[in-house]
């Protein structure tokens, strides 16, 4: 029945929102769940709305104190169970005791959230050594291969296994600035549209590959390297809520959709690319340079 006040369109609207909570809520019930990257911003987001859905949570991270008082919260908001587990994705063995400790205390995997990840930007051209380049590519790459290598067989034997991969609009996009962590998202994307591949179309087994643009999170403080362009994060409007990151996020993966881009620009900038490469370039030359961009 059509509402008085908020008319017929907003109330579909409320309506298909309330549906997916319903959906989320409901895929997430009972599963466990590992997280890498929960101590903080996207990762923290995650672990706290997955406590409302009744998960089990393994929390992963390397600030042991931070996932202790997490893992206390999430068993406040309603998680089944969440145990705080200090590892650094860069250490294989880390990762290996990490999958070996959630199934000691849930006795098998449904879901993987990798999500664990640094950040950083400066023109090539200012760069003094290289040494940048290793560390994202151990983070934000050899981490997600690290964690997937060992948790694969155990979501295999899940009903409806799940990886769900937080990548960034950057593994689409030559974004300037970038080319270490843009380096490490598309070899990301690389490597796991041919795992997705090789699993094969009927598998049980869904990835998705999320796509964010930029997020409300302080991983800007936490650059490991500087840049002299700060003015380019002035403009909040360009950012996405932690909130909306977390409830695309879940939808998501719980649907086993292939990939989520979230915003118009990386939903658009592939179609665009297509057909004019260099209209692309002059977008995203102007979504950094601090110029207001509606996109
Ligand atoms: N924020 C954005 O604008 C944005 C946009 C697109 C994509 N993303 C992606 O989203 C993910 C999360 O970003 P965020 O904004 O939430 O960042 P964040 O607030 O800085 O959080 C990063 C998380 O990764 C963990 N981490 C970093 N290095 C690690 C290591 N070696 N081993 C284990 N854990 C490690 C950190 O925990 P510890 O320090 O405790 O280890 C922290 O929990 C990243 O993959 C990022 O690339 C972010």
């Amino acid at each position: 029945m059509s509402h008085p006040i908020i008319g017929d369109n907003l109330l579909s609207l409320i309506n298909i929102r309330k549906d997916k909570e319903n959906e989320t809520r409901e895929f997430y019930k009972n599963k466990v769940v590992i997280i890498t990257g929960a101590s903080m911003g996207i990762g923290k987001g995650l672990s706290l709305t997955l406590s409302q859905y009744g998960t089990k949570l393994a929390l992963c991270a390397r600030s042991a104190d931070l996932l202790e008082s997490l893992a206390q919260e999430c068993k406040l908001k309603g998680a089944q169970d969440a145990i705080a587990i200090t590892c650094d994705v860069t250490d294989q063995n880390d990762c290996k005791k990490a999958v070996e400790k959630t199934l000691q205390a849930f006795g098998g995997i449904d879901v993987l959230m990798l999500n664990a990840g640094i950040s950083g930007s400066q023109p090539f051209q200012e760069m003094t050594d290289l040494s940048v380049f290793d560390k994202m590519m151990q983070v934000n790459f050899k981490g997600y291969v690290n964690f997937t290598f060992h948790a694969l067989p155990h979501l295999k034997k899940s009903q409806n296994g799940r990886i769900g991969v937080m990548s960034s609009m950057s593994g689409l996009i030559g974004v300037p600035y970038r080319t270490a962590y843009c380096s490490s998202k598309y070899a990301v994307n690389g490597f796991f549209e041919v795992l997705r591949n090789e699993l094969g179309k009927d598998s049980t087994l869904k990835i998705t590959v999320m796509c964010p643009g930029w997020v409300d999170t302080d991983i800007r403080s936490r650059h490991v390297l500087k840049d002299n362009n700060d003015s380019q994060y002035k403009d909040k409007s360009k950012f996405m809520s932690v909130e909306d990151c977390v409830n695309g996020t879940l939808y998501a993966v719980a649907i086993g959709k292939r990939d989520e881009r979230f915003q118009m620009l990386p939903r658009i900038i592939p179609l665009i690319k297509a057909v004019s490469a260099k209209t692309v370039d002059g977008i995203i030359s102007k979504y950094v340079s601090g110029t207001p961009s509606k996109l």
